[in-house]
């Protein structure tokens, strides 16, 4: 039987982007299993995929780790516990730790919705994208999977979705047809990496 590659989320928002990703392993698309999402916010609609779903749901935050050391090593303790192979950033908030991209080795992605390195960096975030996207007048925009270092949206580009931006669209309409590029797109390279098809090591 192939080797199921063991991911950890990381997720502060609806989840969406997690829950497209448990059906494709449920559905055998991606050879992966996933251990825990862990949360900066315990109210997120995440949390809810995660019971839906049967994944194990970690807040850890500045309110329950006052310390930003302890917060890092209480994720550290947790990748070791549950064995995680792939740390996917999916709508989280926070930036990471050093000490736990550190750990993990360069083996932690991030979905970015926008056609890097255009409209990324600091701030570059939501709406803020798609208002950016469409205020410049672009007419294709899209999702990114990178490597994550530790400059914001920086780190290697692993895969890109591509959407048309047509006329009468606003930033919604355009977040709309990001968001369902993010939903194919992210299964498709974490299964490459599962697979051993793209090496990020
Ligand atoms: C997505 O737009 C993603 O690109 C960004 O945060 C959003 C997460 O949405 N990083 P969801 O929580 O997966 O629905």
């Amino acid at each position: 039987m192939e080797d199921k590659l063991k991911i950890g989320f990381f997720a502060s928002g609806g989840g969406s982007n997690v829950e497209a990703i448990l059906k494709n392993i449920n559905m055998g698309e991606v050879p992966a299993e996933a251990k825990f999402i862990i949360s900066n916010n315990s109210q997120a609609g995440v949390a809810e995929k995660a019971e839906k779903y049967g994944v194990p749901f970690h807040h850890i935050s500045s309110k329950t780790h006052p310390e930003p050391e302890a917060l890092a090593f209480e994720m550290i303790d947790l990748i070791e516990a549950y064995d995680v192979e792939l740390i996917v950033l999916a709508g989280y908030i926070k930036k990471l730790p050093d000490e736990v991209i550190e750990h993990m080795k360069g083996k932690v992605i991030n979905i970015h919705p926008s056609l890097l390195p255009k409209f990324g960096g600091q701030g570059m975030y939501g709406m803020n994208v798609h208002r950016a996207v469409v205020e410049a007048g672009e007419t294709m925009t899209g999702c990114t999977v990178h490597q994550v270092s530790d400059e914001y949206d920086e780190g290697r580009i692993l895969g890109r979705c591509r959407t048309m931006i047509e006329p009468g669209d606003s930033a919604e309409t355009v977040a709309q047809k990001v968001l369902r590029c993010e939903h194919e797109l992210y299964s498709i390279v974490i299964g490459q990496i599962a697979k051993g098809q793209l090496k990020i090591a």
